[in-house]
């Protein structure tokens, strides 16, 4: 199929570019480098044997979208543009709704107009807000969200649901990810966030590697089984086969899907510390600090439908998640 990949240099785009191109897929990729680098389109070259066309620009220029359409002929779109660090939404509410809702909008009318109405979004755990039980299955009500960035997916959800209400020629997928983590397991791509991270892995790699001092763990007053929050991590690798899979739900009168992707297991804070001073021989020094505004104690997935229906099913362990994320970081101690 010929895709076009949008956000394709980020972090969970570029590994979902390098699994699309091994099976067999064509690939565009489209992103405006706000958080991520051309250098990424090289290293995807290096894994693949061949380097992606990429398109350097904004969602949310109709123009450029347009040009890009007349000039490629995407037949489905897999969807990952958008901004994504909590704290600075919940700063700068229009540039987050701007750029996530705006950009998207732009998008599926590009699309629309050329006829190509096949899309898998990104969305998150996030939508599920507190969840009432664990682990959440897809038919969960939709929760309240914390954050404008929360809120951007859950609209842009509900955008999609009602495109595909208007008009049945519309393929939508709905991806919900828990947390992904690791890395490529050449070392060759990976997570890069900009200064700080705001994400438990790669706050812990940077401390590994000697750029910050010590984690800090946001409360251990948890109802947990050791009180720090419990999620579902899963390997970027994993998270970046189930779009390929999920292709198959952009076949002709497919309509709407909505799966979960994550493993069903769910680690604690302090669980992710042992098992990565355990892959990687680095000793993590941590301390407790306040909860952080917005968490919740406990969120794992009921991942059974996208095993059912797709035929997928994460495969990496916590071992190699670790094992990956410190590979990525230890061999680019700088990023890309
Ligand atoms: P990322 O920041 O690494 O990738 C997103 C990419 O989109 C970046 O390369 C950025 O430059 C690009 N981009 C942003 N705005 C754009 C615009 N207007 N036009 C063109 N490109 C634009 O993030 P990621 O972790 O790879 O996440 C990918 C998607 O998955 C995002 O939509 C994110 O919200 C969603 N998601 C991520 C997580 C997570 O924990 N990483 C969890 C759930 C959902
Ligand atoms: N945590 C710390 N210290 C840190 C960072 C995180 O103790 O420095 C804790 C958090 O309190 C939480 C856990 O580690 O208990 C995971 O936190 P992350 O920030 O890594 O992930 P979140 O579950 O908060 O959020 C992530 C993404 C969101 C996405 C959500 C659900 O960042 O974009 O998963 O998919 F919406």
């Amino acid at each position: 199929m010929r895709i076009l990949v949008t956000g394709g240099t980020g972090y969970i785009g570029s590994h979902t570019v390098v699994e699309l191109m091994e099976a067999g897929h064509d690939v565009i990729i489209l992103d405006n480098l706000s958080n991520s680098n051309e250098a990424v389109v090289d290293r995807i070259g290096k894994i693949t044997g061949s380097r992606p066309v990429f398109y350097n620009l904004d969602m949310r220029d109709g123009e450029a979208l347009t040009k890009l359409f007349e000039n490629e002929r995407p037949e489905g779109i897999i969807h990952f543009a958008g901004l994504k660090a909590v704290g600075e939404s919940v700063a700068k509410p229009l540039m987050y709704y701007d750029n996530n809702i705006g950009g998207t909008v732009n998008l599926l009318k590009t699309m629309e107009k050329f006829g190509c109405k096949n899309i898998i979004f990104s969305s998150s755990a996030t939508v599920y807000g507190d969840p009432e039980h664990v682990p959440v299955t897809e038919d969960c009500p939709k929760g309240s969200c914390t954050n404008p960035y929360g809120w951007t997916k859950s609209m842009i959800e509900q955008i999609l649901m009602d495109l595909c209400i208007a008009d049945k020629e519309w393929n939508v997928v709905l991806l919900r990810y828990f947390n992904p983590i690791g890395a490529h397991r050449s070392g060759t791509i990976g997570e890069n966030p900009n200064g700080i991270p705001n994400n438990l892995m790669p706050y812990i790699t940077q401390v590994a590697v000697g750029k910050l001092d010590h984690l800090n763990v946001f409360g251990n007053g948890y109802d947990t089984h050791d009180g720090t929050g419990v999620r579902d991590y899963i390997h970027v690798v994993d998270l970046a086969k189930g779009h390929v899979k999920a292709l198959v739900k952009l076949a002709p009168g497919s309509g709407l899907n909505i799966y979960n992707l994550g493993t069903g297991k769910g680690y604690s804070v302090l669980d992710i510390v042992k098992n990565f001073e355990e892959a990687s021989g680095v000793n993590i020094p941590y301390e407790i600090k306040e909860p952080r505004a917005g968490d919740i104690a406990t969120i794992y997935a009921d991942p059974s439908k996208a095993e059912k229906e797709l035929g997928w099913k994460a495969e990496f362990g916590i071992k190699e998640m670790c094992e990956d994320s410190w590979r990525w970081q230890k061999m680019n101690p700088n990023g890309y």
